[in-house]
């Protein structure tokens, strides 16, 4: 790797600009790994974070599926929460009022059973002061209306994106789901809705059995897959994504640590969540973060767009 940074010997430049969004970091923690972020404030220190994704929002309080909704599996886990959340009006009078004393972006995921849904949802977080975006998730495997049924589908995807891009002044993610043939496709269906940014991967479709009882471990029998087990395929994804549209997009799945990011931001990512290594130890992102900056100090690296799409292949990143 050459250096292209006259600046190597000094603390590199880590802020990112994501279309409309700027965050002071390109380390964000994934949706629904990281509660709703004021869980983690006696690990971490939160004002490092990059960027806040809250656990995924519905217009009424979800109770999400009976237990059991988690099983260890080989480098990952299997989860059915179901969108276990406290709802919208919940989170605006109490969550957001103290995160927003926190100097990082805070993320909005927005869940819908139907596109109304999305857009209500959207309409009262735009109002409400302290988000700084909209993570659109029409990518959730665990619910039977909406999420990744929208996901699958081009039409829903630009409806629903379009739908909120009309309704909202904030920058609006969409997150993708790699449960496709061609995630390029669903990329282009978001960006032709209006998406400022994608997000991906949510989780791939699973199943857990217990030879005990012969039964299905999950209660919902199937699960998301995530965890370092899903890093190849996400790291896929990326790649295919960033071939198919310009927009930025922020890479997930399986990161556990600084070279991780490194791969993510190689492919084509131009920001990353941490999401199932926080279970492992609650303050991985900040390990995470701090082994990104050791690796850009040591290969004279100034700033994170000196990395993005810098893979060096026959097929280069346009
Ligand atoms: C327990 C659990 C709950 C999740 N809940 C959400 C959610 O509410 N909304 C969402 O968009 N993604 C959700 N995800 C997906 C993660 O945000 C992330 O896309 C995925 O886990 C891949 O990253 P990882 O392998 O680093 O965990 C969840 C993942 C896990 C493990």
């Amino acid at each position: 790797m050459e250096s292209t940074s006259p600046s190597w010997n000094k603390a590199p430049d880590l802020r990112v600009q994501l279309g409309p969004l700027e965050l002071k970091n390109p380390i964000t923690v994934a949706s629904g790994t990281f509660g709703y972020g004021l869980e983690y404030k006696n690990y971490v220190d939160l004002n490092r974070l990059g960027a806040i994704f809250v656990k995924g929002l519905t217009l009424k309080p979800r109770s999400g599926h009976p237990q059991q909704r988690i099983a260890e599996t080989a480098s990952g886990m299997l989860n059915c929460i179901g969108l276990q959340n406290v709802g919208i009006d919940e989170f605006i009078k109490d969550k957001l009022p103290k995160l927003r004393s926190y100097d990082t972006a805070v993320i909005a995921n927005i869940n819908g059973s139907t596109a109304e849904e999305y857009y209500e949802i959207s309409d009262r977080l735009t109002q409400s002061d302290g988000v700084a975006a909209l993570e659109v998730n029409v990518s959730c495997p665990n619910v039977k209306a909406g999420g990744m049924m929208f996901g699958t589908d081009p039409f829903l995807i630009e409806t629903i994106t379009s739908g909120i891009r009309k309704r909202t002044h904030l920058p609006v993610i969409v997150k993708l789901s790699p449960n496709v043939t061609d995630i390029g496709a669903m990329a282009i269906a978001a960006c032709n809705g209006g998406a400022d940014i994608l997000s991906l991967i949510n989780t791939l479709v699973g199943m857990a059995v217990d030879v005990r009882t012969w039964r299905p471990v999950l209660s919902n029998l199937t699960g998301g897959l995530s965890g370092p087990a899903i890093k190849p395929v996400a790291l896929r994804c990326v790649y295919e994504t960033a071939r198919a549209v310009s927009v930025p997009i922020i890479g997930m799945g399986g990161i556990c640590s600084g070279t991780d990011v490194v791969e993510f931001l190689l492919v084509g990512a131009h920001a990353v969540s941490i999401g199932t290594a926080s279970y492992i130890h609650p303050d991985a992102s900040i390990r995470i973060l701090d082994e990104l900056i050791r690796y850009m100090i040591e290969n004279r690296i100034g700033h994170i767009s000196e990395i993005t799409r810098g893979l060096k292949h026959e097929n280069p990143l346009p």
